[in-house]
């Protein structure tokens, strides 16, 4: 969690350090600071609690100057969100000014060691080790006698760095070289980008895209130095690595809010268009199949798999969990989910033969990028579906699938949830044609996809009957969502997407487990949402809605069939249109979308911003 970002140029460095910060909140935002080096030559740093629009009005009071600096967004892990924990951190002398994503599991044994010196620390975080570590190195007898600072500092990044267990995206300024940061990665995201007459390190590219496309990806163990118009990158030993440039494909115009209150709502309203970019060029009409040749993966190699590991986090989990449906049903290959944070710990047996799928929308998730890794060294096919281009996940499997949904900025994630089933969808397609599938079968389901985003966008434009919907459960306290077979998935993911932002209490159920324990909390204040769509277990469902009914219980069906029962068991019905059966729990994630969000806009929640969470999780 955490964003960081540096900047060196002709240009005054604050300003656009803020708009890059701004750009980072979603990683974390309840503490921000910069440090520059002014123009008298010393490191100057503000910060402030809360958004970096309180840090900007600090900014604004005592302004800072320079054409070099780092800034941070912080989400906390390593003491409170005091103005003292927000970063920089500096070290004894200020000569030295860090910021830092991630965490140092061994400070607290670093921390005595440099207390034991006779360092003094202020703050209770773990990052204020790295600073005085890389003073340490850099004041040092050995390296005093170097008349050259920049190897002083370089060396001293590097001695520090191989001394830190954790994970780590790190930005250092020191006053002594005024024309340079150095950056340094392991296992969190560090991005360099190359400007004209200006060089930028950050998180990720969204800090500084307005500026320039021309980017290079760090990897783990790597540390670059970076000067206005050059860059040296090097490992943690200080051997030269060269690295490709790389040009991203995005700009600004689409992570801007685009005239939507929240990102949240666009990101929604993107999904007619994030859906078909995920199976646009990628169903072959002809062939009855789809193309995913970022797999990497022979017929031989498909007919081969016995079994499918799906490991993921949040929603993501939740469309690994749609996708285990889908898979299982055409292509007949047993499908297990399982949470990245069990997965990873659970010693989970991988036989030579089994496939592992790891879904995230960051690419950055350190519980996914774990289980990923255990994977690999259990010697596992590993595939990435993800949607951050170049993201540490998506360079460390074997193969995988990006499903370009653009970036999604709001900390709930919705237009990646109905991408990445697509793209499960098109991977069920493909394995299912290799394995026997039916052409038929195939091209229905991809003729169907093709029309999804017209139903989409059908949803979308009944978006305020959804709304008044809403709004008549504003004061609700407690609500559960159910749905059998595969709207389970969905049902836990309406659960999700509702108390994340809302801050109700909201739970998923298949709709059969109502009765084992769930159904003693009915009565009259519960909300019971309701994902009936037609299907073969229909009648069932609606046995379920009548339990709750029979308690008294408040009930919001989502249902694509008129059906008198329904209506006269729900308080509230949802009405969608009717898709193929195979895309029904995309189509039925948009209402529970647009049903979390008008609530917690009723509410007066910080919807893109929910309190305690962060977009993208790398701590574990
Ligand atoms: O970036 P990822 O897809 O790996 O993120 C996984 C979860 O952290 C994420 O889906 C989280 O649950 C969202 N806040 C859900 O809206």
């Amino acid at each position: 969690m955490c964003g960081i970002i540096g900047y060196i140029g002709k240009n005054d460095a604050a300003p656009i350090l803020i708009e890059g910060l701004k750009r980072l909140e979603y990683r974390g935002y309840d503490s921000a600071g910069i440090a520059t080096i002014s123009d008298s030559g010393k490191i100057e740093i503000r910060k402030q609690t809360g958004k970096i629009v309180e840090l900007e009005k600090v900014i604004n009071q005592f302004p800072v100057n320079g054409n070099i600096g780092i800034a941070h967004t912080r989400w906390a892990t390593h003491g409170a969100a005091t103005l003292t924990n927000a970063h920089p951190h500096v070290g004894q002398t200020g000569k030295i000014a860090i910021v830092h994503n991630g965490i140092i599991e061994n400070y607290a044994t670093l921390k005595k060691h440099l207390e034991n010196e006779g360092r003094k620390f202020i703050t209770e975080t773990d990052s204020e080790v790295i600073a005085h570590l890389i003073e340490r190195h850099y004041l040092n007898d050995e390296n005093k006698d170097s008349n050259n600072p920049l190897a002083r500092l370089e060396k001293a990044v590097s001695d520090t760095v191989k001394m830190l267990e954790g994970t780590f995206g790190i930005a250092v300024l020191c006053d002594d070289i005024p024309d340079t940061i150095i950056g340094a990665r392991k296992g969190s995201p560090l991005v360099l980008g190359i400007g004209r007459d200006a060089m930028f390190i950050a998180s990720d590219i969204n800090a500084f895209v307005t500026y320039t496309k021309q980017v290079i990806y760090l990897d783990d163990n790597e540390i670059v130095t970076i000067n206005r118009d050059t860059y040296q990158t090097k490992t943690f030993e200080r051997a030269p690595v060269s690295k490709d440039i790389e040009e991203i494909s995005w700009d600004i115009d689409e992570i801007g809010r685009a005239g939507y209150d929240h990102f949240m709502l666009k990101e929604i309203c993107e999904q007619p268009d994030s859906v078909r970019n995920a199976f646009i060029g990628r169903m072959l009409h002809e062939q009855a199949t789809a193309k995913l040749g970022g797999l990497k993966l022979s017929n031989k190699d498909i007919l081969n798999i016995d079994r499918i590991l799906i490991t993921a986090c949040g929603t993501a989990l939740h469309a690994g969990m749609v996708g285990k449906y889908i898979i299982e049903q055409l292509s007949g290959i047993p499908v297990e989910v399982d949470f990245a944070s069990e997965f990873r710990y659970r010693n989970p047996i991988i036989r030579p033969n089994t496939l592992v799928l790891t879904i995230s929308q960051s690419g950055e998730t350190a519980d996914t990028l774990a289980a990923l890794r255990e994977a690999k060294q259990k010697g596992a096919t590993v595939m990435g579906i993800c949607n951050v281009v170049g993201s540490t996940i998506a360079r460390e499997c074997d193969g995988g699938v990006y499903v370009h949904a653009g970036p999604e900025i709001g900390v709930a994630s919705t237009k990646a949830f109905t991408s990445q089933v697509t793209v499960m969808i098109l991977l069920a397609i493909y394995f299912a044609r290799v394995r026997g599938l039916s052409r038929d079968t195939a091209n229905e389901i991809m003729k169907a996809l093709e029309k999804l985003p017209d139903a989409i966008q059908s949803v979308l434009d009944s978006r305020d009957s959804i709304k008044k919907v809403a709004e008549k459960y504003v004061d609700t306290q407690h609500a559960f969502f159910m749905g059998r077979n595969d709207q389970y998935p969905v049902a836990l993911e309406g659960a999700l997407k509702l108390k994340e932002i809302s801050y109700i209490d909201a739970n998923g159920y298949p709709a059969a487990e109502m009765k084992h324990g769930p159904i003693a909390l009915i009565d009259e204040q519960h909300l019971t949402v309701a994902l009936a769509p037609d299907s073969p277990l229909i009648e069932k469902m609606i046995a379920n809605i009548q339990e709750i009914q029979a308690r008294k219980g408040k009930i919001v069906t989502v249902t694509d069939i008129k059906n008198q029962m329904i209506e006269k068991l729900s308080d509230d019905v949802i009405l969608i249109p009717k898709v193929h059966p195979a895309l029904k729990p995309i189509l039925m994630a948009i209402p529970m979308q647009l049903f979390a969000y008008y609530i917690a806009v009723a509410r007066e929640c910080d919807v893109d911003q929910p309190r305690n969470l962060a977009k993208s999780v790398t701590v574990e």
